[in-house]
């Protein structure tokens, strides 16, 4: 019998990913999701790509009464994979109330039923945002956590605790916290990718819609960091390669190759890159050129992060493939596909 997976968030752009390599690896798959940030079409790209469409359940996690009866109805759940919530950095500064009510109810009405329906295996989506500005570089699982740069960021740090705790006082339950760096790209077949409603606050959708006509110039935030290059660094990750990273999770918690009821792993590449080398790189990797200009930088950005990323090549015996001229290219072949697909 396939283990079932309830992946919620499970039509937006990490989520879709996940969901097409879990079933790549024979789980079966239910998604509940509120569509308030994704487009069901999705649905249909992920049966196109693995020749299986996902179950689909459409309601808001914060609503007690119904996950609690999606519980009821799905009584075999073997693990969830949780990625619903709010994640604009920007947008949780203007309404921290949605997103602490948000982002924590919804975990919080799951972890109860995990405990009620006895569904032993969680993993989170976390985000290096609750590293803050780190003092050393690259960042460890060791190196503190400080103040968040955002309600969103907070909300994460206290989603982390939330696990945390709540499996120390059951012992039954068993939480896994994946903290992202950037995720970028696009799956190969370019049927899924990153559909940021509205303009990207992201830099690579944003420069892929400038590259494609729809913006006029990409804004560099920044070129007076103390950086190489002067622009900012981060460590942007494909993916398809987070997504193999949740499917890893899954299955040391299923096969309890898990050294702690609580574990956290950095998710990153490990590798350090520039906006200007970012765009340096996307030219190269695709002959397009991207008009920018350099601006001010952008309030509640650090300098730079990036990951050490021993501690889940070693414990979970993965490790990031994609080249960055690669993820690029993805990232572009995914732009071009929306237009074709829109005409
Ligand atoms: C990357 C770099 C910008 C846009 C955020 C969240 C993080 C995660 C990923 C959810 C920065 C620069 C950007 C632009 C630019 N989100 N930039 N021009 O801010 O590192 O991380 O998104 O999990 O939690 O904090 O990502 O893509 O917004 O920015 O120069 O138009 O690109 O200054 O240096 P960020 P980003």
């Amino acid at each position: 019998m396939a283990k079932q997976i309830l992946v919620t968030g499970g039509t937006g752009f990490i989520g879709s990913h996940t969901v097409v390599e879990l079933q790549n690896n024979g789980y079966e798959v239910v998604i509940v999701d509120n569509l308030s940030n994704s487009k069901i079409e999705v649905l249909d790209q992920i049966e196109e790509i693995t020749g299986k469409r996902p179950k689909f359940e459409e309601f808001d996690l914060t609503d007690k009464n119904k996950v609690k009866a999606f519980f009821n109805e799905y009584s075999n759940l073997d693990a969830i994979i949780h990625f619903a919530a709010s994640k604009a950095v920007g947008e949780s500064v203007e309404k921290p109330l949605m997103y602490y009510s948000n982002n924590l109810n919804s975990l919080m009405n799951i972890m109860e039923c995990m405990s009620e329906f006895n569904v032993k295996n969680l993993v989170f989506s976390s985000s290096c945002t609750v590293y803050g500005q780190p003092d050393q570089l690259p960042v460890t699982e060791q190196t503190p956590r400080k103040e968040a740069e955002s309600p969103y960021g907070n909300t994460k740090s206290i989603c982390e605790d939330i696990i945390r705790d709540t499996v120390a006082a059951n012992n039954e339950l068993k939480g896994i916290a994946l903290r992202y760096f950037n995720p970028i790209g696009a799956h190969a077949t370019a049927k899924i990718g990153e559909l940021p409603l509205g303009v990207p606050n992201n830099l690579i959708p944003f420069l892929t819609q400038t590259v494609a006509g729809i913006r006029p110039e990409l804004s560099v935030f920044g070129d007076d960091y103390n950086t190489p290059d002067g622009s900012a660094i981060r460590d942007y990750i494909h993916v398809v390669d987070l997504a193999k990273a949740h499917v890893v999770a899954i299955e040391r918690l299923l096969n309890d190759k898990n050294k702690a009821n609580y574990e956290y792993f950095n998710v990153g590449t490990g590798n350090g890159v520039s906006v200007l080398e970012i765009i340096e790189s996307f030219e190269r990797a695709t002959g397009e050129k991207v008009p920018h200009k350099i601006v001010d930088r952008r309030a509640g950005d650090i300098e730079q992060i990036y990951a050490d990323t021993s501690f889940a090549n070693e414990e979970l015996g993965w490790t990031a493939q994609s080249t960055l001229d690669e993820t690029l290219s993805s990232a572009w072949k995914w732009q071009t596909n929306i237009m074709e697909t829109e005409k």
